[in-house]
């Protein structure tokens, strides 16, 4: 009785700690603190659960359970230690489908267990038994679903598969059709349960996942993420469920409810329909390529860029993926702190889906030391561009596309967008006239006031560093003589 007080306590705690570390999350300054209440409630509530546990099982059991949990902590180190920021989305992509699959596992063990033992040897009464039934269904289900279609979203986030969206013929009504199927298959179960039903389930919901996330264009990827981000922590409450463990299912509900959230913010500010991107891209069309160029563009080097930069009265970075890949946001903020010694205003202007993850461009620039308060995000600055001498796209694209606002036949037609072009002069970073992420080829680079820079962006603004110290100690001497003339 002591014991499970102590661990409806150590629950209660941790569940805290989790609600404490996403408050913590939800800003900047606090994110540290956030990461530490989440890692100290993890910990308090693998210790209870195990403490608990091992009452009721054997000591071989208490064994494997320490074994599993030391490999799967070696194994994270050593992921997390290695992994590239820029990688870290098929990252959460993985962790997102070991979520599901566990909820798989946990659901098949709970009904072959019934099935071997009946209910006298499990917690559940035989009053609840259909209720059993349909959480068993349910969590494979949403486990399943969650499993394949992390695996679809790693394989394209890494490049491995093309991120562009499968159009098979009928694609909602497949889905509204799995659907419908689920749920027929469900009350089924729940009056005769048997195995052809869970093996039919498991592989309808499979099939489903793959399908939803395979329909989905690169453009609507990062709503992806966290929309499976959202699944994985139903499908934990789900387990929870099975498992009995009230701690399981906060959290899966507190993971899959922020996650669900964070997705609606996203489609928000991606101008998205919420429904269309969960329900697997319905009536989103496939992207009409767009590789093609459209007109001249102009070519600046880093010496003209640093005399551009000198001579500005006010300069705003917008950083993008390319930022990340080059790992430019060391020198980035370097040639930041040099512009502000000089008296110039310098702002970055963050878009919310900029780079491959939420937040990722603010991770990188706190990395490297920038000020929080001269990082904007895209709503606070927007209108700020046409009153802006310089506008530095540092390995940006999509998130920089003037067709989003002015194409309504551009794949990311209706994406809110940095409107750079409005500034008086932009320079673009980048290695070539490729195209971003969603597959569209960008209008920026062929206007009047836009000049491309080629070349690796931090090795670019490193040589845009030096010609910008080369140019004040040139300033520096020639102050010098001129004293030195009007001292004589
Ligand atoms: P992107 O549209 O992905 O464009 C990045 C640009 O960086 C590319 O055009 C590339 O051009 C350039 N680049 C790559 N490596 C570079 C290097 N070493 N030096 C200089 N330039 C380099 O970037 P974005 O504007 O940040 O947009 C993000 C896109 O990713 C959006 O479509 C968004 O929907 C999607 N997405 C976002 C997320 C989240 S949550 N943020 C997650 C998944 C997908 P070159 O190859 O010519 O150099």
């Amino acid at each position: 009785m002591t014991s499970l007080t102590a661990s409806h306590a150590a629950d209660l705690v941790a569940a805290l700690l989790f609600i404490l570390s996403l408050a913590g999350l939800s800003q900047h300054r606090t994110s540290r603190s956030g990461v530490v209440y989440g890692i100290a409630g993890m910990a308090l509530a693998l210790v209870a659960t195990v403490v608990m546990a091992a009452q009721s099982i054997t000591a071989g059991a208490v064994a494997l359970i320490v074994l599993a949990m030391a490999l799967g902590a070696a194994t994270g180190l050593w992921r997390a230690r290695r992994v590239e920021m820029t990688q870290m989305p098929e990252l959460i992509a993985v962790l997102h489908s070991f979520v599901g699959l566990a909820a798989v596992l946990v659901g098949w063990n709970s009904y072959l267990e019934v099935e071997a033992h009946g209910t006298a040897q499990t917690r559940i009464g035989a009053d609840l038994l259909g209720i059993h039934h349909a959480e068993v269904f349910i969590g494979i289900f949403i486990g399943a679903v969650t499993f394949t279609g992390s695996v679809v979203a790693f394989l394209k986030l890494s490049a491995r598969i093309k991120s562009r969206p499968l159009m098979l013929p009928g694609k909602n009504a497949l889905n509204v059709g799995a659907l419908v199927a689920f749920v027929a298959l469900t009350i089924w179960f729940t009056v005769s349960p048997n195995l052809p039903l869970m093996i039919a389930v498991t592989v309808l919901a499979l099939a489903l996942g793959w399908h939803l996330v395979a329909s989905i264009g690169g453009g609507d990827m990062p709503v992806v993420v966290s929309m499976l981000n959202s699944y994985s922590g139903w499908a934990a409450a789900a387990a929870g469920f099975l498992l009995d463990n009230n701690l399981l299912i906060v959290t899966g509900a507190l993971v899959g409810s922020s996650g669900a959230y964070l997705s609606y913010i996203m489609c928000k500010a991606m101008n998205r329909s919420f429904l269309s991107v969960i329900a697997g891209g319905f009536g989103i069309e496939a992207p009409s390529g767009g590789k093609e160029e459209q007109g001249e563009h102009r070519e600046v080097r880093a010496a003209e860029a640093a005399e551009m930069l000198a001579r500005a009265r006010s300069v705003i970075i917008t950083p993008g993926y390319g930022m990340a890949v080059a790992q430019a946001q060391h020198p980035v903020a370097e040639l930041t702190r040099q512009l502000r010694d000089r008296g110039v205003d310098v702002r970055f202007g963050v878009h919310p889906v900029a780079g491959r993850l939420p937040g990722h461009m603010n991770v990188l620039l706190a990395e490297a030391k920038v000020p929080y308060d001269i990082v904007l995000e895209m709503d606070e600055i927007n209108d700020d561009f046409a009153d802006t001498s310089v506008v530095l796209v540092i390995g940006a694209n999509d998130t920089v596309n003037p067709a989003a606002t002015e194409d309504p036949s551009s794949p990311i037609a209706g994406m809110p967008v940095l409107r750079v072009w409005e500034a008086e002069h932009v320079v673009v970073f980048k290695r070539s006239m490729a195209s971003g992420y969603a597959g569209v080829q960008n209008p920026l680079f062929f206007r009047e006031n836009s000049s491309m820079l080629f070349g690796d962006a931090k090795q670019s603004v490193e040589e845009i560093l030096r010609a910008l110290t080369a140019d004040g100690r040139h300033q520096e001497s020639a102050a010098t003589r001129q004293a030195t003339t009007a001292g004589r």
